[in-house]
């Protein structure tokens, strides 16, 4: 038992009243309703105060709720800067529903001692299904031909009517090495692709706990580029890299020209690796043919961007691993997460393995 848990168990000794389980002294703030049975799993061994709304707890009372807690069960939309992690001294822990961790400052939590959790490995394949999926879309206008038909335009099959671009054979430059990136040149091998990529930090290592591939998912067959060779002979870009300060911004105006007119670009990764201002003048100027685009910058979008103008966008609200089985296993090893700290160990999937816990 760590010395503040030791104090606060001594305090509620001395209560009147029936002996609380050792377990009922965790307390954990989650910021919005995750699958019952994972909620249910961490309600046995913790004392759980649940935000329980569709949207956010404001930034404000994100703290407030989370200053008691020894836990949080956060998500992406959950800002953690180095102030929100001072003025939480109890907490020991924030365990992020998501692989990604740009909205937790890593190097305050670890100054301060905090673990933080995340959940790779799990999202891989339902993640890659989706990116697939808007480069599907965005090449056979999918979702504009949806529209087309709704909108009372069709009138007859025609020669020319909707025309796109062919996936199969084309070139598929994959940014972002690493275990989704390399989930999508899986598929692209599938459809007779050929896969370029960009060799980086986050080459895939196998992650524990993570499903095993399905069975005949494709080679990974691919030839690293640099990134203007990339981007040049690219007909598809798919974005996989994780938001730093170094993926800020990293495809902009100049990154866009580089690239052929007839190319989509697909982001499913995090919005502000792409420059959107340079991407909607790219797209409205005829410099790129479409894009598929599962995050923005800022997200939500605002229902009046100029990207939403766009008839060659295809948006999806940021669910890349929104899938039943997986958000269920996402829930599940946060709550893991959390788990291995209020036993002592750092949590399964840590994103700052050099923390010292408090
Ligand atoms: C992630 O896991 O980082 C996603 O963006 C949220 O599901």
């Amino acid at each position: 038992m760590q010395k503040h848990e030791r104090k606060r168990a001594a305090r509620v000794k001395r209560r009147p009243g029936p002996k609380p389980k050792a377990d009922a002294y965790r307390r954990v703030f989650v910021t919005r309703p995750i699958a019952e049975p994972a909620l249910r799993r961490l309600a046995a061994i913790a004392r759980v105060d649940l935000w329980d709304s569709e949207m956010p707890p404001p930034h404000a009372q994100l703290l407030v709720r989370a200053r008691p807690a020894d836990g949080v069960l956060s998500m992406v939309t959950d800002r953690f800067d180095a102030a929100a992690i001072r003025a939480l001294p109890s907490l020991r822990i924030i365990s992020n529903l998501a692989v990604g961790v740009d909205n937790i400052d890593l190097a305050a939590a670890t100054r301060a001692g905090v673990a933080v959790g995340h959940t790779p490995g799990i999202l891989t394949e339902t993640t890659a299904d989706l990116a697939f999926g808007l480069l599907m879309a965005a090449a056979r206008r999918i979702a504009e031909g949806d529209r087309y038909i709704r909108d009372g335009r069709w009138r007859t099959w025609g020669p020319k009517v909707m025309l796109g671009r062919d996936v199969h054979g084309a070139t598929l430059g994959i940014i972002g090495w690493g275990a989704i990136g390399q989930g999508m040149a899986r598929r692209a091998a599938g459809f007779g692709m050929r896969v370029l990529y960009l060799p980086g930090r986050s080459a895939a290592r196998p992650v524990r706990g993570a499903p095993a591939r399905p069975a005949g998912a494709g080679s990974t067959k691919a030839e690293p580029r640099s990134l203007r060779s990339l981007l040049a002979e690219s007909d598809f870009v798919s974005l996989h890299v994780p938001l730093t300060t170094a993926t800020y911004h990293m495809i902009g105006a100049a990154e866009l020209a580089a690239m052929k007119r007839t190319a989509i670009l697909v982001n499913t990764a995090r919005g502000a690796i792409v420059d959107s201002e340079a991407l909607t003048a790219a797209l409205r100027a005829g410099r790129l043919a479409g894009a598929g685009l599962d995050v923005t910058d800022p997200e939500p979008i605002g229902t009046d961007d100029p990207l939403l103008e766009l008839p060659n966008v295809v948006n999806t609200p940021h669910i890349g691993s929104a899938s039943h089985a997986t958000r269920l296993r996402m829930a599940e090893l946060a709550v893991e997460n959390l788990i291995d700290v209020f036993e002592g160990r750092r949590p399964r999937h840590c994103a700052n393995p050099a923390v010292r816990m408090r």
